[in-house]
């Protein structure tokens, strides 16, 4: 690896002069791209380098590159030039020394708690997070004698207890989180793991860089699955890791063993696709604000969980550490599970689908979409309330989509 980075090193610092000080919406733009990749054709777009394996012309060619002195790629599972450009965008915008990129966010999560915790380890993470996230804790890495303990997002004296009564390697939570977007203090986080040598990790997918830097605030890492804001349009999935060079290093080596690669197409999508970052999260950062505050104010909604509304339990901790609030609102709805469906069933913009963060509104009932094998003991256990609905703006009119809804509330 170190010379794949040589690789890109003269043309990474002079893309550093370049875009230092510049804002995140310029980093979207030009991170990665304006110099340190390969040059084909005077193309203004980054190529899609299409190719599984790299060439050497003779074997000095190859102990060269192997020294780190002819600066390559060898196998495609290891790099590859239209990645290294989303990696590169990634840090940018992170203020990371390093990124990884690969195949979905839970490849993305998965492989960082392989690399990060050993074997009889233990973690600490909350309560409220992606179900897949949540099976992967408590269903395979028991098998390696890794445990957890689960907190509450806003509980610092659980979290002081565990890291009195464990030896933890590593903390990991989403901030804000899925679905009832509560916010973790990251720099109280730090200060409390960091006393006892405990690795951070934010998942900070619901925030994104424009909203939250969460390695400015204290983390050691950041995840994202980019398959939601970064990449922006419903049409890829990828994950991604970044944050400080030895920690993206380890989260790396086990990348090139566990092998969850991204295909050189899906980067580009994803490279694409973050050119327009900072303009769709504004948007959806101002219609989610707007279409929170009529939810909160209507007669047949009871409950609305966004972190920009002083209700939210996470209000202070949010209005702190993010800039924007994020395009996803989840709210309760006056009725029962068929009451609820009956108001999903009856909007006419949102798409009835998982995932969020793309320019296409979509709305879901956890219940029925993410937790319906679950049956209702087990939903409650985690929290998910028949009558929830999280709504993930695109980036259409916020008045369109709120006279959707108020046809859809009429029906109900
Ligand atoms: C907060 C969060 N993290 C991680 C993931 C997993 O990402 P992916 O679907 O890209 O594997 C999701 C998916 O919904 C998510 O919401």
């Amino acid at each position: 690896m170190a010379s794949n980075e040589d690789a890109t090193s003269n043309g990474a610092s002079l893309e550093h002069d370049r875009l230092a000080g510049t804002s995140r919406a310029t980093k979207a733009v030009h991170g990665g791209e304006r110099a340190g990749r390969p040059r084909v054709s005077d193309s203004l777009t980054t190529p899609i380098v299409q190719t599984a394996t790299y060439t050497f012309q003779d074997t000095a060619e190859l102990i060269a590159y192997q020294e780190g002195r002819y600066g390559s790629y060898e196998y495609g599972r290891y790099g590859n030039p239209t990645t290294r450009a989303c990696e590169e965008k990634i840090r940018e915008l992170e203020g990371a020394e390093d990124c990884l990129v690969s195949s979905s966010g839970m490849n993305a999560a998965t492989t960082m708690l392989l690399a990060l915790v050993p074997a009889g380890g233990h973690i600490v993470t909350t309560t409220d997070c992606y179900r897949r996230t949540r099976q992967f804790i408590q269903t395979v890495l028991p098998k390696m004698g890794i445990s957890a303990t689960v907190i509450d997002p806003a509980d610092l004296a659980a979290l002081e207890a565990a890291l009195e009564q464990h030896d933890v390697s590593l903390f990991f939570s989403e901030s804000p989180t899925n679905p009832y977007m509560r916010c973790v203090d990251i720099p109280r986080i730090k200060q409390l793991c960091g006393a006892k040598g405990a690795v951070v990790v934010v998942d900070s997918t619901f925030a994104t860089p424009i909203n939250q830097q969460a390695l400015a605030l204290g983390a050691d890492l950041v995840i994202h699955s980019a398959t939601k804001y970064l990449a922006g349009h419903n049409d890829v999935l990828a994950g991604a890791i970044a944050g400080k060079s030895e920690l993206v290093a380890a989260v790396r080596a086990m990348h090139n063993v566990l092998g969850g690669t991204i295909d050189p197409h899906a980067s580009y999508l994803l490279l694409r696709g973050m050119k327009t970052l900072d303009l769709r999260v504004q948007r959806q950062n101002a219609t989610a604000t707007d279409i929170a505050a009529r939810l909160e104010a209507h007669p047949l909604v009871t409950r609305v969980h966004y972190p920009g509304l002083a209700s939210h339990p996470d209000h202070a901790i949010a209005a702190a550490q993010m800039s924007g609030y994020g395009g996803v609102v989840s709210f309760e709805v006056d009725g029962d599970l068929w009451r609820t469906a009956r108001f999903v069933d009856s909007v006419q913009l949102p798409y009835i689908a998982p995932s969020l963060g793309g320019v296409e509104s979509l709305i879901e009932q956890p219940t029925v979409i993410s937790y319906w094998d679950q049956g209702a003991e087990k939903r409650a256990q985690v929290g998910i309330k028949d009558n929830l609905i999280r709504f993930s703006c695109g980036i259409e009119s916020a008045d369109d989509i709120w006279a959707d809804f108020e046809q859809a509330f009429a029906k109900i």
